[in-house]
């Protein structure tokens, strides 16, 4: 059985341990649906003050909503819509403090108020995005992008793995 650590530590401190954890978790699994299923759940319950974290993989044509932990969310985004979209278009993470504040933000839960949406690239390659969504405002900061980027970098190359 997999445990969880607690966190502890600043910030910084807890992503590494976060990251170590991702690791362990996904080590030898190439699988991609098992692998953003498991990561989701680990940074869900790891991270306070979060209500959405999940997946979208690009299906050639759009984002399709993939593993998540949270209320039930709207399945396709078009690439360049919402925040996700955008975060895809543009290939660059997306924060967001104030979700109101984003002209063409897609509510799924009413109940998120910021969000930070990380997109997933194979070399050139559009693969998906993270995202995670939180019901405080101003929830995610430089810390919290960088962090959520190395927890994306660990699922993006456990896709990659050859060995078991
Ligand atoms: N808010 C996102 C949609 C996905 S949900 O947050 C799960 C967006 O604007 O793209």
């Amino acid at each position: 059985m997999f445990e969880t650590q607690a966190l502890s530590g600043s910030k910084p401190e807890q992503y590494r341990a976060l990251e170590e954890q991702a690791r362990a978790l996904l080590y030898g699994e190439r699988d991609r649906i098992a692998n953003a299923a498991n990561l989701s759940a680990l940074v869900y319950h790891a991270l306070p003050e979060l209500n959405w974290v999940g997946f979208y993989f690009w299906d050639g044509a759009e984002l399709v909503v993939g593993p998540f932990q949270g209320r039930p969310a709207c399945v396709r985004i078009a690439l360049g819509k919402g925040v996700c979209g955008t975060a895809a278009k543009e290939r660059r993470s997306i924060r967001v403090d104030d979700v109101d504040a984003f002209a063409g933000h897609i509510a799924c839960d009413s109940a998120s108020r910021s969000e930070l949406v990380v997109p997933l690239f194979d070399g050139e390659r559009l693969i998906g995005v993270f995202d995670v969504d939180s019901p405080r405002p101003e929830r995610f900061d430089d810390d919290d992008q960088r962090g959520l980027e190395s927890l994306a970098a660990v699922f993006l190359e456990s896709l990659q793995e050859e060995t078991v």
